[in-house]
């Protein structure tokens, strides 16, 4: 899908576009004679009386589409709700909105008036490049949905064009040059977004470690960035226990994946990004159920999180050093697979007692984070859709947080908090660890059902060797059963744009 975004002053062109988008905010549609002029005359009045009667009343992401009849060049007006003082995400939000409209219209050409009261209430603050940015990744995002792999291909509604217009005063030239600036960030963005969503769509079988090895080696091939896919066997020789033991059930082999990103190479200081890569997720011995069980193919939705996230910043290229690391298997039940009471030699040194061969995830992340150290990472954050419980504590309403580091996990909050993805901390009470102390080994693979995400993050801690760490456990938020805002159904590419607001820089 490639969308041509454009910025300036309106022409007699319009005539030719499908539709026009308009954001409303509730202020505009309070009742008085000094009510401005929304779009025309005409129209305005029918929509002042659809808010009268309370049809209408510009809540955010409420939509009302008018067909002009010769009023106004454009078949259609798309009014769209948009909350006053919403910010980044009140804009995402309504041009998400907006594109879901557009596409039940099958419109192709569109344009988006920016009034008056968007430029100085949203804009006013956010800046001209992160408003236009804002929009441009709310429309894309929102557009993009699973593809099914069907026999008839339908044909496919496609937006070609958007042009933002502003609805009144003049442009100056550098105006102009932050709005484009936004657009080219928006649009890079949501590619990054986009290509997390597809690889996480992906069905198991299309997608073993050696195939998400090969995407990653494409990406890094592309983006002109130095790779390294470590083979089962060469994972023997580092003694990746943990990597090993997880994918030894399956007859597809498991990967260690590292793509390495030099921005700043007189630096010490290297940022590890780690990413669940379980291609699928029966369960292995303790195998799950098979109620839903087919949502298991976004668990390796931590690894396209990082991937996405390496899409943007290879092109991007801002001047700090990224570590990305992706252990990929397959955990499937079997005559070689690993068992409960098994011991596993992780690749630092330490054992592990298997309770749960179900709780695997934190088997090759523990890898993942010594692969990480032993590369140069000097702070780590690892993405997985590590547990069920996560989802229990927060819904699919934010993503659960564990840390060794307040001071790193405020950065990654606040990076997040740029991006609109919510990020929730959970405690780390040393207390907690108990539950993963093992008699076997020094520790076990799970402590029970009591802080289930809590516990699975701390086992994950025990391997950043006291570098600061952030676990963003994604098992809630990776995967809707129905969409919502800029999020599809299926898979949503979550902490792709928090980890690229991480090291992009902000002034
Ligand atoms: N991949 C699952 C977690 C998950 C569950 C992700 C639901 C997305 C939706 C993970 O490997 C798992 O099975 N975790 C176990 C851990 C337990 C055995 C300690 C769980 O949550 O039940
Ligand atoms: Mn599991
Ligand atoms: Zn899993």
């Amino acid at each position: 899908m490639s969308v041509q975004f454009t910025y300036g002053v309106r022409d007699s062109e319009q005539a030719a576009v499908d539709a026009v988008i308009r954001f409303v905010s509730k202020k505009e549609l309070i009742p008085g004679d000094t009510a401005a002029q929304i779009i025309q005359p005409q129209i305005d009045d029918a929509l002042r009386a659809l808010h009268a009667k309370g049809l209408f009343k510009a809540d955010a992401e409420q939509i009302e589409v008018m067909p002009t009849l010769g009023l106004y060049p454009s078949a259609h007006i798309v009014f769209v709700g948009l909350e006053q003082d919403g910010g980044a995400t009140g804009l995402r939000l309504a041009a998400a909105a907006a594109a879901k409209a557009l596409k039940k219209m099958r419109a192709e050409k569109v344009q988006v008036l920016l009034s008056e009261v968007l430029l100085e209430g949203s804009q006013a603050k956010l800046g001209a490049e992160r408003s236009a940015q804002a929009l441009t990744e709310g429309l894309l995002l929102a557009l993009h949905v699973r593809q099914p792999l069907k026999r008839e291909q339908n044909e496919r509604f496609t937006l070609k064009e958007v042009a933002f217009v502003p609805q009144a005063a003049a442009t100056t030239p550098e105006e102009a040059a932050l709005w484009e600036q936004g657009i080219a960030k928006g649009k890079l963005y949501a590619e990054g977004v986009n290509l997390a969503r597809d690889l996480t769509n992906l069905p198991g079988n299309d997608l073993t470690p050696e195939r998400l090895a090969h995407h990653a080696e494409e990406l890094a091939r592309e983006l002109d960035l130095e790779i390294e896919v470590i083979d089962e066997w060469s994972a023997a020789e580092q003694r990746m226990g943990g990597l090993l033991g997880v994918g030894q059930g399956s007859i597809n082999p498991p990967r260690m994946i590292i793509i390495h990103y030099k921005g700043d190479p007189g630096s010490e200081e290297t940022w590890g990004f780690i990413g669940k890569g379980i291609t699928f997720d029966t369960g292995g011995i303790s195998l799950k159920r098979a109620e839903g069980m087919q949502e298991m193919i976004s668990d390796m939705g931590g690894a396209a999180a990082v991937l996405g996230a390496m899409r943007v910043i290879g092109e991007l290229k801002p001047a700090i050093n990224v570590i990305a690391v992706i252990p990929t298997a397959e955990n499937m039940p079997s005559d070689r697979a690993i068992k409960p009471g098994d011991v596993l030699r992780m690749m630092s040194g330490h054992t592990v007692e298997i309770v749960n061969t179900d709780a695997e995830g934190r088997l090759v992340l523990a890898d993942g984070l010594t692969t990480a150290i032993t590369r140069g990472a000097t702070k780590l954050v690892d993405v997985a859709t590590l547990t069920g419980a996560v989802s229990v504590a927060l819904g699919t309403q934010a993503t659960g947080a564990v840390t060794n580091h307040e001071g790193l996990l405020k950065q990654v909050q606040s990076a997040s908090e740029r991006a609109g993805e919510r990020i929730w901390q959970l405690p780390s009470y040393p207390e907690y660890k108990k539950q993963i102390m093992s008699d076997a080994a020094d520790l076990k693979n799970s402590g029970g059902r009591y802080g289930g995400t809590i516990t699975g993050g701390l086992f994950i801690g025990h391997f950043a060797e006291g570098l600061p760490w952030v676990h963003l456990d994604i098992a809630g938020t990776a995967w809707l059963e129905s969409s919502r805002g800029w999020e599809p159904k299926g898979a949503t590419g979550v902490m792709v744009r928090t980890l690229i607001e991480l090291v992009v820089h902000h002034e």
